[in-house]
């Protein structure tokens, strides 16, 4: 598939290029956000395992960033017309995110350190613990909403973790929410990215 005019890449690499090409192509052809997963599966796992693609400016912490907590979320490609980003997602040793929600299918994995998350289910307007994993690096997952849609991540390693995120939004630009655990009240969201402004911030 042809780069498509206004593409951004903000890490402007053969290795994103290649990737940004897989995903496009493997969504072309799938019938279903399910698929297209699957399809993007083997090619995301090699970029969690490759040691050498992700340069050190994105995967620094960011003190007072929109996380809080020193997290910092780097937008390295996102499409023009705001369909697909691909973000790291830097989370300092002992910090953890809000629970909130990405409104948006994709991939997220693990690339350094280790996280212990944990995922809620939105019932009757309350929140309930649906699961709780550790994650190493080289783990990844299909988020699919509402499947796994609503969460928040910890970083258990001495060093800040690193996730990468293929979503299909520009979910640091994008309102989301967070959600008190206790009450499930949400509030309204958005993360920003460190390395780019979002238009009518
Ligand atoms: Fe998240």
């Amino acid at each position: 598939m042809q780069p498509r005019d206004g593409d951004e890449y903000f890490l402007d690499t053969p290795v994103v290029r290649g990737f940004v090409t897989v995903v496009r192509g493997s969504i072309a052809a799938s019938a279903s956000a399910e698929g297209a997963c699957d399809a993007i599966r083997p090619a995301f796992a090699e970029l969690l395992a490759d040691p050498a693609w992700l340069p050190p400016q994105f995967q620094a912490d960011a003190p007072g960033s929109g996380m809080g907590g020193g997290i910092g979320q780097w937008l390295l490609f996102r499409a023009a017309d705001r369909s697909l980003s691909l973000f790291s997602l830097v989370v300092p040793s002992g910090s953890e995110t809000p629970v909130h929600d990405h409104l948006a299918w994709g991939l997220v994995g693990l690339y350094r350190g280790t996280q212990d998350e944990e995922i809620f289910a939105e019932r009757d307007g309350t929140l309930a613990l649906a699961e709780s994993r550790a994650l190493r690096p080289g783990d990844f997952y299909a988020l699919i909403p509402p499947r796994d849609d609503i969460h928040r991540v910890r970083t258990t390693s001495p060093e800040s973790s690193i996730s990468i995120h293929l979503l299909t939004n520009d979910t640091g630009c994008v309102w989301r929410h967070t959600f008190d655990p206790e009450s499930g009240e949400r509030q309204p969201f958005r993360s920003g990215y460190v390395n780019v402004a979002c238009d009518d911030a």
